[in-house]
């Protein structure tokens, strides 16, 4: 059946692509009405989908209406940040509350302290943090800070990592719109190269800054051995080692730094830590952190309007300590661990690499095109094997013409 499929494939896929067009008249002409004033009518290039994609007009715990009424069950999650579901009532509680006693406050407010303390509590190689409004903006500041400390100006980055819009090198010599600093890319995975790299390079080098899974760059583990060797090296050339757990903060109630065993010097922060809501932090070593104590002469400025954007304060604080408590960051990843198992199982007998996007779509499962899902906390037991079953069907079925 498999390779009969394999055999029409282009005649199958423009198939599929025209029983996509017919479906969605509605979340087409939406498309059309925002390329009138958006490049190709998109804000978020990782949300563009040929030949459009879906609008979504509503969200609801872990479902999905697009604009011409389907429903879908969002496996996607807003690429880790939708952790928390469209509404949970804890957090819409903590927004609703936060709405009504003022937003733009132009002062420090009441919940920020709550949410850093719970920040640095959970991931304990933060000693103190800030705050801003992207993981792109957190890895800005934490490498910049790395070069003010360092007094050095090159940052070591790995092939496949994402840090970001302008720090991205998921594909060959990295985006074009990269930050200007110096960059020496490394192979990821590869302890002895990159502590070779690290060492001929330590007298221009500030950081090193790795995911401890890469995300984007295809859901790549990083080896234990990789990554304590990267602490190793580090440490011995005096360069700083910056872990980006933007992604992977949700993975275990302490990062996946907690996971590995390795205390970074500093450490980025983002997605579902701010309740759904636009956010960045970063954090580390008190004595870097101190830098921009705005009573110290000679103080670092980190400004930045919405840096304590009080429904993110409101809502992250909400988050971390009343939703995604250690029982739940236990269940949560609990169900990705036997969903992924079951996916991998699915493939190990039939001999196959697999990705399904449109299918799925037809059978009212939403998830990124290239393949990535990640879980939140309204999905229960029922979704994953509906998912899981709409998966096997779909290998066993090949593509429905
Ligand atoms: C590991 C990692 N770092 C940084 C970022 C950038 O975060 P943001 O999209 O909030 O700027 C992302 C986003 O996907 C990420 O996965």
């Amino acid at each position: 059946m498999i390779e009969s499929v394999a055999t029409d494939l282009p005649g199958l896929v423009a198939a599929a692509e025209r029983r996509y067009i017919d479906r969605n008249p509605e979340s087409r002409r939406r498309h059309e009405e925002r390329a009138e004033v958006m490049p190709g009518g998109n804000t978020r290039s990782v949300i563009h989908v040929p030949p459009f994609p879906l609008t979504i007009v509503r969200g609801e715990g872990a479902r999905l209406v697009d604009a011409d009424g389907h429903e879908y069950v969002d496996f996607l999650g807003e690429y880790t940040a939708g952790l928390y579901g469209h509404s949970h009532p804890v957090i819409l509680q903590a927004i609703r509350a936060a709405l009504d006693d003022g937003i733009v406050l132009g002062a420090p407010n009441r919940y920020e302290a709550v949410f850093a303390q719970a920040i640095c509590e959970r991931f304990p190689s933060l000693e103190l943090v800030r705050f801003c409004n992207s993981g792109t903006e957190a890895n800005l500041l934490a490498l910049s800070l790395a070069r003010v400390a360092t007094g050095r100006p090159a940052i070591m980055v790995f092939e496949g990592g994402y840090h970001g819009g302008v720090f991205s090198f998921v594909s060959a010599g990295g985006s074009p719109i990269n930050a200007p600093f110096p960059f020496v890319v490394a192979q990821y995975n590869d302890a002895e190269g990159a502590a070779q790299l690290i060492a001929g390079h330590a007298h221009e080098l500030a950081a090193v800054i790795v995911e401890p899974l890469q995300g984007s760059g295809g859901v790549i583990p990083g080896e234990h051995d990789f990554l304590r060797a990267l602490r190793q090296a580090t440490a011995e050339h005096d360069v700083l080692l910056v872990f980006d757990e933007v992604m992977t903060s949700r993975l275990s109630t302490g990062g996946l730094q907690q996971v590995v065993g390795v205390t970074p010097d500093l450490t980025t922060l983002g997605k579902y830590l701010g309740g759904g809501l636009a956010f960045g932090a970063f954090g580390g070593r008190a004595d870097l952190m101190r830098r921009f104590d705005p009573s110290r002469a000679g103080a670092l400025p980190h400004a930045g309007t919405f840096n304590n954007a009080v429904l993110t304060m409101a809502a992250g604080a909400a988050g971390l300590t009343q939703v995604y408590t250690a029982g739940e960051v236990e269940r949560l990843n609990g169900l990705g661990d036997r969903l992924r198992d079951r996916l991998n199982g699915f493939a190990a007998e039939r001999g196959l690499e697999f990705s399904a996007t449109g299918h799925m779509l037809e059978a009212g499962y939403s998830y990124a095109r290239r393949g990535f899902v990640a879980l939140s906390l309204p999905l229960g037991e029922p979704d994953i094997d509906g998912f899981a079953a709409a998966v096997e069907a779909f290998l066993d079925g090949g593509l429905a013409p």
